[in-house]
């Protein structure tokens, strides 16, 4: 195909790009890459410039880039039946064999399966629900939702109050009343320095039970978070962390949602997060790696405690006042189906647990005694690495001098790495695919010591 080139300058003018500094885009003043095509972990642009992606799109195409597998898939369901809707018993068997195959993975607890078109969406419908739940239990006051400070969970009205993120709430009038915000499992960043990680859990506990004790039980429907906080800085929990809190939880009669949009289907090296460290949530969010993002899809999956209310609540009050048009879209349940078969034919789950480890150890033993490299994290094909002005009191950089975001974009140019600088602190991030070979592992954490070396000597 002949280049255009006038991309540039429709984009400038006509395309509003999510998470972008409008007025400098608009004013030519950050670059417009266009991406033409992938394969594998490599992504390239329209000049013939090939980026190896350490952070899989944005956390998501989980099985990697270009598998003709998916691609048929989709395209056959697109010929057969581009779509039709899920309202009032309607399916088709793309989305049906999707729900069974998911319920075959998901904790033995769960239910059935409401799917949606993204994680901000997915989320909306879990409030709904446990909002519809509490009304139909007979307790209209039980409904506000705890989230955890540096928590992402969508970028909606709700689901931007959910996040736990200062960019997200400023200047949108956020978070909405009903949300209340709880400490971060974030051992690195705690406040005393002296605390131990199980005395650091047991401050967790101790802030959240002040919050339930402040706000009252009875006010609370739930709790939300991810098992291993992502956007806010890619933090594993401290030891012990969700046992403790599910115990609170249970005790206040508070329903627990997993957000599973990054951690579900793999990528900690379990097919679900709550696999991993025992969480037995009520409400489990799932998108990204349903279709390592080949189409748009999430899901809610409810547990049998919240459905059985469900139930009882169309029979008292008519069919269920939920939906969206595309919900179950059969494209994107062809895309989910092809995908999670893919992810057990190729073993990737196991793949992103052997190589993710092998990242974070290689990544520690390059970068680990830099002098403003405070610390370096992990589980699974998730990896960070966080920069601080001084390492012994643990003293972090300003915001304004742009640390992270300068090492990423010296990543880039320099070997041309794709990893993301995380929104609030100074966090390089790395996700990749669970394709990820170790020695493109090795090329991620060389590229990432010379970025390094060269924005901080
Ligand atoms: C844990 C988590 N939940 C929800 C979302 C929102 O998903 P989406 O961007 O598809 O709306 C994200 C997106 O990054 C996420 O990481």
């Amino acid at each position: 195909m002949l280049r255009n080139d006038q991309l540039d300058s429709w984009d400038r003018d006509s395309f509003f790009h999510p998470s972008t500094h409008l007025a400098q885009h608009a004013r030519g003043e950050s670059p417009t890459r266009v991406i033409k095509t992938a394969s594998g972990v490599y992504i390239e642009d329209r000049d013939g410039t090939k980026l190896l992606d350490a952070f899989a799109g944005l956390y998501c195409v989980n099985v990697g880039y270009g598998r003709p597998e998916i691609a048929d898939a989709i395209a056959a369901q697109a010929k057969e039946l581009a779509y039709y809707h899920s309202y009032v018993g309607h399916g088709t068997e793309a989305s049906i064999t999707l729900s069974k195959m998911i319920l075959d993975r998901a904790p033995s607890t769960m239910s059935k399966v409401y799917f949606g078109l993204g994680g901000s969406d997915a989320n909306e419908t879990n409030v709904k629900l446990i909002w519809y739940y509490n009304n139909i239990l007979g307790r209209p006051e039980k409904k506000k939702i705890i989230s955890r400070w540096r928590g992402y969970h969508g970028s909606g009205l709700v689901t931007g109050s959910l996040t736990g993120l200062e960019l997200f709430h400023k200047k949108f009038d956020l978070p909405i009343e009903q949300v209340i915000h709880t400490e971060a499992p974030y051992y690195f960043r705690r406040e005393n320095l002296e605390q131990t990680e199980e005395q650091f859990v047991a401050h967790c506990v101790a802030e959240l039970e002040a919050l339930i004790d402040r706000e009252g039980a009875d006010t609370i429907a739930a709790f939300i978070g991810e098992p291993v906080l992502g956007t806010g800085g890619i933090v594993p929990p401290p030891r012990g962390y969700w046992q403790a809190i599910q115990a609170v939880l249970k005790r206040h009669d508070i329903l627990l949602v997993a957000d599973e949009v990054v951690t579900g289907f793999g990528r900690l090296g379990t097919m679900f997060g709550s696999d991993h460290y025992g969480i037995a949530p009520d409400i489990i969010t799932i998108a990204k790696g349903l279709t390592s993002a080949y189409a748009p899809l999430s899901g809610s999956i409810i547990g049998d405690k919240v459905w059985r209310v469900l139930e009882q609540g169309t029979d008292e009050n008519g069919p269920i006042g939920h939906g969206w048009t595309y919900s179950a879209h059969p494209i994107g349940a062809a895309a989910g189906v092809a995908n999670l078969r893919l992810i057990d034919d190729l073993n990737l789950v196991k793949n992103a647990g052997d190589v993710g480890a092998y990242l974070v150890k290689t990544m520690s033993e390059a970068l680990g005694d830099h002098p403003h490299v405070g610390d370096i994290r992990g589980e699974g094909m998730l990896c960070a690495v966080e920069f601080v002005k001084n390492k012994d009191d643990c003293q972090f950089f300003d915001s304004a001098d742009k640390i992270g975001p300068q090492i990423a974009a010296t990543l880039l140019d320099q070997s041309r790495v794709i990893a993301r600088a995380m929104p609030q602190g100074d966090i390089l991030g790395f996700a990749p695919p669970f394709c990820l070979s170790r020695d493109e592992a090795d090329i991620v954490v060389q590229a990432t010591l010379r970025a390094v070396t060269s924005v901080l000597g």
